[in-house]
């Protein structure tokens, strides 16, 4: 390998891998084209960041209108998908079942073409498939059939609503809405990375997201939000937690939910959802679960390198106090990601250039094959 040539850090840390207009992330503010994800949380639906994230600008009403109706028309799965949905074992993970599922349902793709406009459409297609192949798949685990979705509503009420059957409360809905707004995009991460290594191919849109569900579903990425609440609830008291914690801690053990390769003081993601944790649980009296989060939390922020929670561990927990199974917690991840991802396709696929690192090879040295019988 010739000497000017540059290695990168394992896991590319530190290494920028290209230019992008959708989303900043840093120690200091999260921005998705240029709006500060506090702002986005606390003012804006979800179907308004998907608008902005894939068309560029924030949605005037009508165009808020559009995407929702758009969103009515897409809802809906064939009965190829439903049959496939049916034929997956119980236990399959769910996040594999939405691999599985989109990529089928993609076959029967409604919107036809490649150019920009069809793009955006596919886009919105996605995450209207992607959100009904999740609540019917859990209704079908439950013993039910999947319901016909309802028109002109949110997307998280659309979500809440064909999960369980009956109108949604107006908590569960803001609360949903504002973890998707938050879950939408976040720059090069590793989901968005491999959607945009597949975008550079030339390859299909349905594929990249196909490909982005694969890396989102690992629990050091996405699947992170199901094992901290499935961390919390091991424990029936906050001294039993905390006394894992240490023990975990003094064994250089990874706590689930913490720590992020970007923010080494905190993620803005959770520092918003704990604070609307804390209020749900005490709206749901379920205070035992906040002593156990925090018997977990304190001693990994007060280490003397503190790892702080990422947007994961608050958001496992506001799941869980919505009523929702973790099972479904990365699936819903993926549900408002694939706004980020089909963004970031776009901008790739308009100034692409083929993703293709080199590595350095540890190998044998040079040897030639040996006869069979001499193996
Ligand atoms: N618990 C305990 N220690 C941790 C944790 C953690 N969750 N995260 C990092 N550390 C420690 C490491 O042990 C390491 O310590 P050392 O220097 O003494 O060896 C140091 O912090 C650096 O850790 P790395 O794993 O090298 O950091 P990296 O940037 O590669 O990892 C990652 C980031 C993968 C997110 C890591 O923090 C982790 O595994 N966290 C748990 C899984 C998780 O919550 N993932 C969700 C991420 S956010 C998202 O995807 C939406």
């Amino acid at each position: 390998m010739s000497p000017e040539i540059e290695i990168a850090k394992p896991g590319l840390e530190g290494v920028v891998a290209g230019d992008t207009a959708i989303c900043c992330v840093d120690q200091g503010k999260l921005l998705y084209r240029g709006y500060p994800i506090s702002e986005l949380a606390e003012k804006t639906a979800f179907g308004e960041v998907a608008y902005l994230l894939i068309y560029g600008e924030l949605p005037t009403a009508a165009q808020l209108k559009w995407i929702r109706k758009q969103w009515s028309e897409f809802h809906g799965l064939r009965s190829e998908v439903l049959n496939t949905l049916r034929m997956i074992p119980a236990g399959v993970p769910m996040m594999s079942v939405l691999r599985t599922c989109i990529s089928m349902a993609s076959h029967f793709d409604p919107v036809e073409g490649q150019e920009l406009d069809s793009l955006k459409r596919r886009a919105v297609w996605l995450l209207a498939v992607a959100s009904d192949i999740v609540t019917a798949r859990y209704r079908l685990l439950n013993g039910k059939e999947p319901i016909k979705p309802q028109t002109g509503v949110s997307h998280a009420h659309q979500m809440l609503y064909s999960f369980h059957g009956t109108e949604p409360d107006e908590l569960s809905v803001r609360l949903l809405d504002m973890t998707l707004v938050l879950y939408a995009e976040h720059d090069f991460n590793a989901s968005t990375f491999t959607n945009r290594v597949v975008a550079s191919t030339a390859s299909d849109m349905t594929s990249a997201t196909v490909s982005a569900i694969g890396a989102l579903k690992g629990p050091l990425h996405g699947g992170a939000n199901e094992e901290a609440i499935n961390l919390i609830l091991r424990f029936k008291s906050a001294e039993e937690a905390g006394a894992w914690v240490n023990e975990a801690l003094a064994n250089k053990e990874k706590i689930m939910g913490f720590g992020h390769r970007v923010y080494k003081h905190g993620d803005h993601r959770a520092v918003i959802l704990e604070r609307e944790m804390r209020k749900l649980a005490a709206v749901k009296g379920r205070q035992d679960l906040v002593a156990i989060y925090d018997a977990i939390k304190d001693p990994v922020v007060n280490k003397e390198h503190p790892i702080y929670p990422n947007v994961d561990y608050p958001c496992g927990l506001v799941y869980y106090l919505m009523g929702l199974p973790p099972d479904l917690y990365t699936p819903l991840f993926a549900c408002s990601r694939i706004a980020g991802w089909c963004a970031h396709y776009i901008e790739q696929i308009q100034n692409n250039r083929l993703y293709r690192p080199l590595s350095r090879y540890i190998g044998p040295p040079l040897r030639s094959v040996p006869p069979i019988e001499k193996r």
